[in-house]
């Protein structure tokens, strides 16, 4: 079992003495002479409630609390007060005391409010926890911004729910893609049949192929099973593909066959597969310009972007920001256990100005750090990510844009740095496809 760790805080060295040697059967104990001591102590190691002394000499109890109140991890208090000083310990709850016990102590009293107090932190904890399993088992549906662009966006993603037709969207990284992707399946007609996802960076060119149609036994050396594809699994379902630009030719070939017939064969077999799948795909990429290169098809695109759906970027709606945050600022402050309203105007007003070349998945990410570092019940300037009070000096469109390529590059940089130049990592802590990341490391001779 985990120790629980109790810090007493008493300027009374008996009493210290007597509330330690007390508890420590059940608790490890760990004690501090004043609140200054208190504090040092919180911030050094892990501390699972704090017995404190309302009445100090210097830090008295609820300026200790008021303290405590701003740490990352706070752990519950129990006052200790002397008779006459009842009142005072009721304020000291109004400010977030958990309870409080009055002298002389009496030591069972004492252990059942602490485990009382310990099993409403368990609980909290929990349903932290528990919160946080759901948003992963239940993808949020919800768009954020009612800017003309994304209402645009809501209408056709309704619309086109309601059909079975194959769509494109396209649109730069953290724009919404995959969110919209999955707004249109659950929203369809198959939306209770198969959802299967498919990046397809992620994969060899040999393995996505037998990935998307399956493989026979003895297909290759190592197909040892026959073995389904995504394309069969998504039988009577959605399929989404995902970074289409990045399929290779080979593939794009059977991926078009299948748009026309609905049919394939898997990797060795002979046997034609027919299967209902919705498709629809994503791609950060100009497919245009990929087709102007001699990199992918035109009869393909013509065939997947039946309908097309392209996502503006957060620069091109910068009217939704203010939603955002405070849509963010909200579920990040609940998943971490924190109260925090509202970001300061300066932060807003930084928030406003910068780019957002990473689009809302950047944005979501800057709040949740920033609600992660925050100290009190408001996100600052303190707390904010530096790169965001970088921006302004040249105005230009040349400067900013040279300014967001260099942070691009130094941000690949440290990262692969980080993972000893491992690009499958990198790629992942990025969150851009494997191939996204060949080409950076190209362009810029990394
Ligand atoms: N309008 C929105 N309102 C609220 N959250 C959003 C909105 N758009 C995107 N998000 C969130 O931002 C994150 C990034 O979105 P998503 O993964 O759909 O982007 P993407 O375009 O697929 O990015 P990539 O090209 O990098 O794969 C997700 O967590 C998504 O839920
Ligand atoms: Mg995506």
């Amino acid at each position: 079992m985990i120790p629980t760790f109790i810090l007493i805080v008493d300027d009374d060295k008996m009493t210290r003495q007597t509330l330690s040697l007390a508890l420590e059967d059940q608790y490890q104990t760990v004690t501090a002479k004043d609140g200054k001591t208190a504090l040092e102590v919180l911030k050094s190691q892990e501390i699972d409630l704090v017995l404190s002394d309302l009445f100090m000499p210097g830090m008295n109890g609820i300026e200790l609390l008021e303290h405590i109140n701003l740490l990352p991890e706070k752990p519950p208090v129990i006052f200790i007060t002397g008779q006459g000083s009842v009142e005072t310990a009721v304020q000291a709850m109004k400010n977030g005391a958990y309870d409080y016990v009055t002298k002389p102590i009496n030591i069972d009293r004492l252990t059942l409010l602490i485990e009382k107090t310990l099993e409403n932190k368990r609980l909290k904890e929990e349903n932290i926890l528990l919160k946080k399993k759901i948003e992963e088992t239940y993808p949020d549906l919800s768009m954020i911004g009612n800017s003309p662009a994304m209402q645009k966006i809501k209408d056709l993603a309704t619309q086109v729910a309601a059909t079975t037709a194959t769509v494109l969207i396209e649109g730069e990284s953290g724009t919404g893609k995959e969110l919209v992707t999955n707004i249109i399946h659950y929203n369809s007609p198959v939306a209770h049949g198969p959802f299967i996802k498919v990046n397809c960076s992620a994969f060899a060119e040999g393995v996505l192929e037998s990935e998307l149609f399956g493989h026979e036994k003895g297909a290759f050396t190592g197909a040892v099973a026959a073995k389904k594809g995504r394309f069969e699994l998504a039988d009577n379902g959605t399929l989404f593909l995902d970074e289409v630009g990045e399929m290779p030719p080979s593939i794009q070939v059977k991926l078009l066959r299948f748009l026309q017939e609905q049919t394939f064969e898997r990797v060795g077999g002979t046997k034609t597969q027919k299967v209902t799948v919705r498709i629809i795909s994503a791609t950060n990429r100009n497919l245009t310009d990929m087709i102007k290169e001699g990199t992918f098809r035109e009869d393909l695109y013509y065939r997947l972007r039946v309908v097309k759906i392209e996502m503006p970027s957060l620069r091109e709606r910068k009217e939704d920001i203010p939603e955002l945050v405070a849509s963010f600022l909200k579920k990040f402050a609940d998943r971490h256990g924190k109260q925090i309203s509202r970001v300061t105007d300066e932060v807003m007003e930084l928030i406003m100005q910068y780019n957002w070349p990473g689009n809302i998945r950047e944005l979501m990410n800057c709040i949740e750090s920033s609600v992660v570092m925050a100290r009190g019940d408001m996100i600052n300037i303190d707390c904010i990510p530096e790169y965001l009070t970088f921006s302004g000096g040249d105005s230009s469109m040349n400067g900013k844009e040279g300014l967001l390529q260099e942070m691009e590059r130094q941000t690949i940089t440290d990262v692969l740095d980080k993972t000893g130049g491992d690009k499958v990592k990198a790629a992942k802590i990025l969150g851009i496809g494997l191939r996204t990341l060949y080409r950076k490391i190209e362009q810029w001779g990394l």
